[in-house]
């Protein structure tokens, strides 16, 4: 008989144990089969003689159980089903409350959504204190509300306003920071967890359920000021529909607030934003485990050799934040810039990630103290032939790349790996000069780096499977995302982009004000909008890549003038958070630069958001289009996966190649 994935048994002291394990899988989920092994096994305890408290346990190394699986709710044809699915989870967590019993939930690893819910129907909860044990509602971050009790027993435990800000955040939190937001009431060593939990059960037993203070109600205001904030973010219809519960809900029986929140869940479940949200987190966990079988024909070698040392070339922006997230990840850093003072602003720059993550709580101050301590630099390549990776991130000229890599293929050794963060030259131009091209790869790293979790991995003609392997593994090693492209001007990222903002340039050009643009592309869910994003990149920059590309792509890309007659002006952008762009960062950031008018060649026009949002989009689709025809990605996911992680595409739309963009 194959093994159930909740069991339980009865310890001679009188404790009954359910344990969850998954049989096919790594992870814990909630899905139909372990909700009806949960079933069965309350079912047998509820009768049980001599049960004098139950203790939730999970079998796997690092879950407790991560929520319901997202297939699951992805899979449920419509808002009946989604009720139908809320009420089944809260009757079985309400049978596991109502045991006459103490329930003790021993949490160690992740503990997330329906999995925290099953914990918040115990009387008690011990976490361990080892670092994969974290606590949370992410419900929020998936467009759905927790369905299986938890916006209603969270606010009974902490308080309206606590719940409310841990369930609008989504995040889950770990174990020490759950305890002192009283999510969970104890910690323990991992090793100890379950003693401990035992302990705590027959305490409970024997002395009774814990009396906790009523927490404080929040009052009117409050959720006024959060439905507020919530409404202009693409979190909005989850988040108010968890205020709803959460303000409501406080003021009435568990029996009906826990209906109310059925009727919100199943509201969002089936909905436009909640299936987008859910096929984004697929695509990003596919991403994550992305492979090169796709892109060569003979087999893996079989095992990528790690890389140890890293070499860096160029201090400025992207090589200090790579150096920066390499040390951050225990690899040995050389840092290598022509220009002495560069290399100084880079550790300058460099210690002041560390000292962020520090604050954040991500590092200790030693850790962050040995990383820094991984870093070497010099000003001459000479100590680079210990490196089995170097990354070039120079400056963005063909010519100094191209000496860059002769100097290189001198000094690196045979085995050594050769890396460009070009953002948009064709890796087989810069790799032309080595000896060895099947060694080149392009690491393509978004700025900035410690906060954009994409890398566009890319191959060039020569570059062998052995070395894409090792490019692959070691993206994954830095917990960034790999997308896989082949080399091509501007690969993929890049090249769409521009073409979408040097379409935004046309629009305001054609008399478009910067406004109404920027707010259309806001309106429909991008984080900023092209005129704005014009002005972070640099009016120099966007200038200089809209060279490129019509360098590139001679018969489509006719690159607009407004930039370069911005420049001629002096107007570079926003840079160090002064300066003057499509808008005045000295006056006021908000309102767009007044001198711009001396540019507008018509009379400005009004141009409806629907019709700025397609026209722009449609830009973004159709060369993304190409990029699919011209094998430069392999699938629309690809495109989609790299929008949503490297231009800020917004994830409540799906993807780029999905309806809602115009993308099918
Ligand atoms: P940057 O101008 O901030 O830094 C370049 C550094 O390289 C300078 O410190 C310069 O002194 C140094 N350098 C120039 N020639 C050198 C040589 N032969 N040997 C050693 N050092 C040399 O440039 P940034 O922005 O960091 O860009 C570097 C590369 O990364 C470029 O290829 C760029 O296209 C690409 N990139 C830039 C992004 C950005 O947002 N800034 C994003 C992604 C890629």
């Amino acid at each position: 008989m194959s093994q159930l994935p909740v069991t339980t048994s009865i310890d001679a002291d009188g404790v009954g144990w359910i344990t969850f394990d998954d049989p096919g899988s790594r992870a814990n989920a909630f899905n139909p089969p372990m909700l009806a092994a949960l079933r069965e096994a309350i079912a047998g305890l509820e009768g049980a003689a001599g049960l004098k408290a139950v203790v939730l346990v999970s079998a796997k190394e690092k879950i407790f159980i991560a929520g319901a699986d997202l297939r699951w709710i992805a899979a449920l044809p419509d808002a009946a089903a989604a009720a139908q699915l809320s009420r089944e989870g809260q009757e079985l967590f309400g049978r596991l409350a109502a045991l006459k019993v103490p329930v003790v939930a021993a949490i160690h690893g992740a503990c997330a959504g329906g999995g925290f819910e099953l914990a918040l129907a115990g009387a008690w909860r011990v976490a361990s204190d080892a670092k994969e044990t974290t606590v949370g509602l992410p419900e929020v971050g998936v467009g759905l509300i927790p369905g299986w009790g938890g916006c209603v027993r969270l606010p009974r435990l902490v308080g309206a306003a606590a719940a409310a800000g841990h369930i609008l955040k989504a995040a889950l939190v770990p174990a020490a920071d759950a305890l002192k937001a009283g999510l969970v009431d104890e910690l323990a060593p991992a090793a100890e967890l379950r003693l401990r939990a035992k302990a705590a059960a027959l305490r409970l037993a024997a002395a009774g359920l814990p009396v906790r203070a009523v927490p404080p109600a929040a009052p009117a205001e409050f959720f006024a000021t959060q439905r507020r904030t919530a409404s202009g973010r693409f979190r909005g219809q989850p988040a108010a529909a968890a205020l709803d519960v959460i303000e409501r809900g406080g003021g009435l029986p568990e029996a009906e607030a826990l209906r109310l929140e059925t009727e919100r869940f199943a509201g969002l479940a089936t909905g436009e934003a909640a299936r987008n949200l859910i096929r984004v987190f697929f695509l990003k966990e596919a991403g994550r485990k992305a492979t090169l079988d796709a892109w060569f024909a003979e087999p893996a070698p079989a095992a990528a050799e790690p890389f140890r040392i890293v070499g860096v070339i160029g201090a400025g922006v992207m090589g200090s934040g790579i150096a920066q997230w390499c040390a951050s990840r225990g690899l040995g850093v050389i840092l290598c810039d022509t220009d002495r003072e560069a290399i100084e602003r880079g550790i300058t720059a460099i210690r002041g990630l560390f000292k962020q993550a520090e604050e954040r709580g991500q590092l200790t101050h030693d850790q962050a103290h040995r990383m820094m301590g991984g870093i070497g630099v010099s000003t001459s390549l000479e100590d680079f032939d210990v490196c089995d990776l170097v990354i070039e991130a120079i400056v963005e000229n063909v010519a100094e790349k191209q000496k860059l890599m002769a100097n290189l293929a001198k000094i690196v050794g045979p085995d050594c790996v050769v890396a460009s963060n070009t953002s948009a030259l064709p890796l087989e131009e810069l790799a032309a000069p080595l000896p060895h091209p099947g060694r080149v790869v392009g690491l393509h790293f978004f700025n900035p780096v410690n906060r954009m979790p994409l890398v566009e991995l890319v191959l060039g003609p020569h570059t062998s499977r052995a070395t894409a392997e090792r490019a692959l593994a070691f993206v994954k090693s830095l917990g960034k995302t790999p997308v896989v492209c082949r080399s091509s001007p501007g690969f993929f990222v890049t090249r769409v982009l521009f073409f979408y903002l040097n379409e935004a340039c046309r629009l305001w050009e054609q008399g478009v004000p910067t406004e109404a643009i920027d707010a259309a592309m806001r309106e429909w869910g991008w984080p900023m909008g092209p005129m704005r994003l014009i002005d972070e990149v640099g009016i120099d920059v966007t200038d200089f890549i809209f060279g490129e590309m019509q360098h590139y792509f001679p018969d489509r890309f006719v690159s607009t003038s407004i930039c370069r007659r911005m420049l001629t002006a002096g107007m570079k952008g926003r840079k160090n958070g002064n300066g003057i762009g499509f808008y005045s960062y000295a006056d006021d950031p908000e309102k767009p630069n007044p001198a711009m008018t001396q540019f507008v060649p018509v009379a400005r026009a009004a141009l409806e958001a629907g019709t700025i949002v397609e026209r722009l989009n449609g830009v973004l689709v159709g060369e993304t289009r190409r990029v699919l025809a011209e094998g430069v990605l392999k699938t629309p996911d690809d495109a989609d996966l790299a929008l949503l992680l490297g231009a800020g595409f917004p994830a409540v739309r799906g993807g780029l190649m999905r309806p809602a963009a115009g993308g099918q």
